[in-house]
């Protein structure tokens, strides 16, 4: 039988789309159709450790949906679906918090810059975050996770979660009839360069849905005027643009705009100072600004598209959880099995 490797990712719907996802992560998923069997989900149990207005929860859930199907998924080819349907994803996260360590737990980042100062009162969830996400991944025996290196400690994590399972559990793992791991050992995917889109207002900074400022990022559903005018208003030095990548060195808002321009236009950034060296702002925003527009908005209109078309959003997840939960469940069974339960 020919093994045909199996990619999960999945986006959070706890803010809007925004262009650091698009680029960063839903456009990166499309060419594994092709090669892999891929399960993208939206991960609206993540989204729910912390606080989530149900409408727009719901809303948001919808739009990533209908994000992955704009940009390309095909949900004939892709299994797209939403975490909370498949309940097993929930299941197996309780018995993967009892595997996994505090200790572990503790060390992990994200948590700690979400929690901040505010540790004692935020949710139980949070902290257990990491847990599900493995829970995610391994409950599909997945191989390959294409995220981007914020999520680096969190795969590391889920690999440690399957080690410690396989290691504890190897015995009533052989006597159920499995040779070596029952998981496996999750690598992230690397889809190539990774672009990783900052704010238009502070190159050092994400691009991101919480920013201070509502200019400092460009929203999927952003029409083409306010795309237009986000590129106008994005903060830059005064200097012309070099001729190529090396001389973007210490210029991190140049370095933005030039590698979004690159990435939209599927060139390298030294294709584009090619064209662009030597020219300043006012020529490279408004051209900039164009390609933006023609790239997103075709997207953001088939987004409105289905996602004004309820009934067949909801086929399209229904249908998604349906094969989600036939690989899941007698995975979830064997796993049962192997800890003890009774049936
Ligand atoms: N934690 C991921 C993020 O914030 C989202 C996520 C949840 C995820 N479960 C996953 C990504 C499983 C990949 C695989 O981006």
């Amino acid at each position: 039988m020919a093994f045909t490797p199996r990619v999960f990712s999945g986006i959070k719907p706890s803010g809007d789309l925004h262009l650091g996802n698009y680029l960063g992560a839903i456009r990166r998923f499309v060419p594994l159709q092709d090669t892999h069997e891929t399960i993208y989900c939206v991960v609206d149990m993540h989204a729910i450790t912390v606080w989530q207005d149900p409408e727009d929860l719901r809303r948001r859930t919808y739009e990533i949906a209908a994000a992955y199907i704009a940009a390309g998924l095909d949900p004939a080819k892709s299994i797209i679906f939403n975490q909370s349907k498949v309940m097993e994803h929930a299941e197996l996260s309780w018995i993967f918090n009892c595997v996994a360590r505090m200790g572990w737990m503790s060390r992990m980042t994200q948590f700690k810059d979400k929690a901040g100062e505010n540790s004692e009162n935020v949710s139980l969830g949070l902290f257990a975050y990491p847990s599900l996400m493995a829970a995610d991944i391994l409950l599909y025996k997945a191989t390959g996770v294409p995220v981007g290196e914020d999520q680096k400690q969190h795969l590391e994590l889920t690999r440690d979660i399957a080690k410690k399972f396989n290691h504890d559990f190897r015995k009533q793992i052989s006597a159920a009839g499995f040779e070596g791991d029952f998981f496996p050992i999750t690598e992230t995917l690397a889809t190539g360069p990774a672009m990783r889109v900052k704010s238009l207002k502070d190159g050092s900074k994400k691009m991101s849905k919480s920013a201070e400022s509502d200019l400092s990022t460009i929203y999927m559903m952003d029409d083409a005027d306010m795309i237009a005018k986000k590129i106008k208003r994005a903060t830059t030095d005064a200097e012309a643009l070099p001729s190529e990548a090396a001389g973007l060195a210490g210029r991190s808002e140049a370095e933005n705009l030039a590698g979004i321009y690159a990435a939209l236009s599927n060139q390298t950034v030294d294709q584009v100072l090619a064209e662009f060296g030597g020219k300043g702002w006012g020529a490279f925003k408004p051209a900039l600004g164009e390609l933006a527009v023609a790239v997103l908005s075709p997207i953001a209109e088939e987004m409105k598209r289905l996602v004004a078309d309820r009934g067949e959003m909801d086929r399209i997840l229904r249908d998604g959880a349906d094969r989600a939960r036939a690989i899941a469940q007698p995975v979830m069974e064997d796993v049962r099995n192997i800890v003890g339960f009774i049936r």
